[in-house]
């Protein structure tokens, strides 16, 4: 960890996995009208992992769900490997999601009647990969993130650390660039929490995704490369 440092690796000659130039989401209009996020610019290097936090309400979500292309800023831009990905068409946003970006959210959003290894090779299905290799590329993961045995079991006989497991597993079975991580151990005590934050680690070091996760918690700052820190929707001086 280095939050004293910007989240960005100067003097290299590749292009950034993630860009934001002046990027602002506001929700509603007049009287009603809330910035959630302000004029907010950084860049993320390939490889890197990145702790976002912030108080309840800072923008941390909805700066996730900008990068993530769940949603379109207000204003500004957000560039994915070099490309202006702001305002492209529905059909190559939904290309991008399901192929190049994986999520991971607090309630683990696993389908209840499918198996651990059928919820893990699912998205890989919707890409039209044979079933084949689609279950081996789960096993794989499965493998590795210790949850072997569990492949069979529906997420109703899993805890919920296990449950949040095999959503990374699934979020990296189309073996995406980035990696984005809401509050993973939001849901989650001390233990379950440090798997899953050392499963999400592995995930970086040993598969090479970028990842953005966001956590309430100081200690999980080790885990990071570097820091973002949300204040009212901007960038809080902190971080840089
Ligand atoms: N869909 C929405 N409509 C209106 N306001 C929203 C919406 N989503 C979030 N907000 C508001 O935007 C601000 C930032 O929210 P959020 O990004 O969820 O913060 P965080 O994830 O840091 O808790 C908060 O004031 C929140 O109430
Ligand atoms: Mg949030």
């Amino acid at each position: 960890m280095n939050s004293n440092e910007p989240p960005q690796v100067r003097g290299s000659s590749q292009a950034p996995t993630l860009e934001v130039r002046d990027l602002s989401r506001t929700y509603g209009s007049g009287d009603a009208a809330v910035q959630a996020l302000r004029h907010v610019s950084f860049e993320i290097a390939p490889g890197d992992m990145v702790c976002i936090m912030g108080r309840s309400g800072s923008g941390k979500s909805t700066l996730l769900r900008q990068l993530g292309l769940l949603d379109t800023p207000t204003s500004g831009q957000v560039f994915l490997d070099g490309a202006d990905v702001t305002r492209i068409r529905e059909s190559r946003r939904r290309v991008l999601r399901l192929g190049h970006l994986g999520y991971v959210f607090q309630e683990y959003a696993l389908l209840p009647e499918l198996t651990a290894e059928e919820n893990v090779y699912l998205p890989s299905l919707m890409t039209g990969s044979p079933l084949r290799q689609s279950r081996s590329r789960a096993r794989e993961l499965l493998a590795m993130l210790d949850l072997e045995e569990r492949a069979r079991h529906r997420p109703s006989e899993l805890s919920g650390g296990q449950q949040q497991r095999v959503a990374i597993a699934r979020a990296m079975v189309n073996r995406p660039t980035v990696l984005f991580a809401d509050e993973p151990t939001g849901n989650l005590d001390t233990v379950s929490s440090e798997m899953v934050m050392t499963a999400l680690a592995r995930m970086n070091e040993e598969l090479g995704v970028t990842i953005l996760f966001v956590s309430h918690d100081p200690d999980h700052l080790r885990f990071a490369k570097n820091t973002i820190i949300l204040r009212d929707g901007e960038l809080a001086e902190s971080a840089y």
